[in-house]
Order: C-alpha cells, then structure tokens, then sequence
C-alpha cells in the first residue's frame, strides 16, 4: 500500500519535472505508436453512435492503371512511380529504382525487384547477378551502356522497390505495379522483351515454371518475348549456364532477324 510520504515523495518530483518544463508524461520505454493494441477498450455507449462515414476503399490497381496511362514519357512514368502510395515496399526501401541502360534499345530485360545493392545506387541489376547479367550479355556483344541502340539494352524490374530481405513479392503487390511496367514497355517500345527469372513470367505471361518456360519464344506485354533463367539463379547453379548460352544465341538470332 501506498504511503502518504510515497505520495509526497512523488508529487514532489513531479513538481520539479514541470518547473523544469516537462509537459507530457512519457515512460522509461519508448512505445511505439503504430502497434494496434490487441484489444481496444470498448467504450461505454449510453446513447446511438454517430457512425463515421466508411473511408472509400482504395482500388490500388485502378489507381496505379490510372497514374501509368497518365504517363506520357519515362521520366513522367518515374514521377508517377515515385508518386504511387499504396505499395507499402516503398516505405522499407531508400530508393525507387526505375531503369537503367538506353531506351531506344531493341531488347528490354525485366527482372524481378531490386536488392540491397540496386536499393542503393537506385539503379537496376547492379550486384552480382547484375554483373553476371552484364557478361552475358557481353557475350553477345550488348552492352547496357551503348548508344548504338543495335547493341544497347534497357532494364527494368517488376517491381521498382526492394522487398524486406528480399523476400518473394506478394501477388497483391505484382498486381499493383504491373500497370507500371505495362506503360513502361509500351513507352520503351522495345522489339523484344526478356523475361528473367519467375517473378518476371508470373508478372508478365500469368505463370510460372521458369524451367520450361525458358528458351521458348512468347508474347508478353503485346511484344514478342523471351524467358529466361535468372543471373541470381545462375549464380546458385552455375550447370543451367548451358541453358542461358543457349538462349542468348537464339535472342541474337532473333535480333539478327535470323528466327
Ligand atoms: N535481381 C533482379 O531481379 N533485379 C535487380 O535489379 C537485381 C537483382
């Protein structure tokens, strides 16, 4: 039980805080304030609630569709991009990470979401795999930085922020930037796209199965279009490379209008 001089000990003290200044209570331990209690208390209603009018449900794909159509070039589609609020990833990543390499490119890569390292720089494909991707793509003379659109490529990923540990995308966030990427390729135009790894084909042909999907010439995006086996997936099994050679022979066979 409280005594009197606790009482007059801690009014004291309190006395002393506001003299001081203080003007909010605050606890040794910081609380933090977005955490929904578990139960909040319900209050006691002794008459008719006013109900609160229902917030409008947020339809963030028709929101997205609507801010890409808006889009009438790259840099408005960035502005767009960067502008969108419904994808919680963008509160977790430091940059927006939009595009690199030439846009009057015939092929246009699509991969998958940036990383720790494209987080940073803001730029696709920068880390590992994207040093693994920039010799591919050596091989077959191209080079994300030439001006000649014949050997240059544009890249893009589906989605434009990094996702906590890079985890696996969540459907309802594919669906929610894919208007996104939809302008962006009608935008870049390209003649071909590539599409790397499976979040790419889930994103742009509805499915998965990277392993036979690959190789085989599809259509994506109302473009004609080449699945392929992920760098990062490359690097983890370097024995699929015999795969990826091959199907960067036929992209540069198609290019070279020979398919
Ligand atoms: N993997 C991707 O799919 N995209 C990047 O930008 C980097 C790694």
């Amino acid at each position: 039980m409280e005594s009197a001089s606790d009482y007059h000990h801690a009014k004291a003290l309190l006395d002393w805080q506001i003299e001081l200044g203080a003007t909010e209570a605050i606890g040794d331990l910081p609380v933090n304030r977005y955490e929904v209690p578990e139960k909040a208390e319900k209050p006691v209603v002794t008459q008719a609630p006013v109900t609160a009018p229902k917030a409008a449900k947020v339809d963030a794909v028709a929101d997205a569709r609507a801010l890409a159509q808006a889009a009438g070039d790259l840099e408005a589609l960035r502005a767009a991009m960067a502008a969108f609020e419904h994808c919680e990833l963008k509160r977790g990543a430091r940059n927006l990470v939009f595009a690199d390499g030439n846009p009057a490119a015939r092929v246009m890569i699509i991969g998958e979401a940036p990383g720790r390292d494209e987080d940073r720089e803001g730029r696709p494909f920068v880390g590992r795999a994207g040093q693994l991707l920039d010799k591919m793509l050596a091989a077959i003379d191209m080079d994300r930085k030439a001006e000649d659109a014949e050997r240059a490529v544009y890249i893009t990923n589906v989605l434009p922020w990094r996702p906590p540990q890079n985890r696996d995308p969540k459907p309802e966030e594919i669906a929610m930037l894919l208007p996104f990427v939809e302008r962006h390729v009608a935008l870049v135009k390209p003649q071909v796209v590539v599409l790397m790894g499976n979040i790419s084909c889930q994103a742009g042909l509805g499915r998965r199965g990277i392993t036979k999907l690959r190789g085989t010439w599809t259509e994506a995006y109302g473009t004609p279009c080449l699945p392929m086996f992920h760098p990062a997936y490359l690097l983890r099994s370097p024995g699929a490379k015999r795969e990826a050679w091959a199907d960067l022979l036929e992209l540069q066979a198609r290019l070279r209008g020979a398919t």
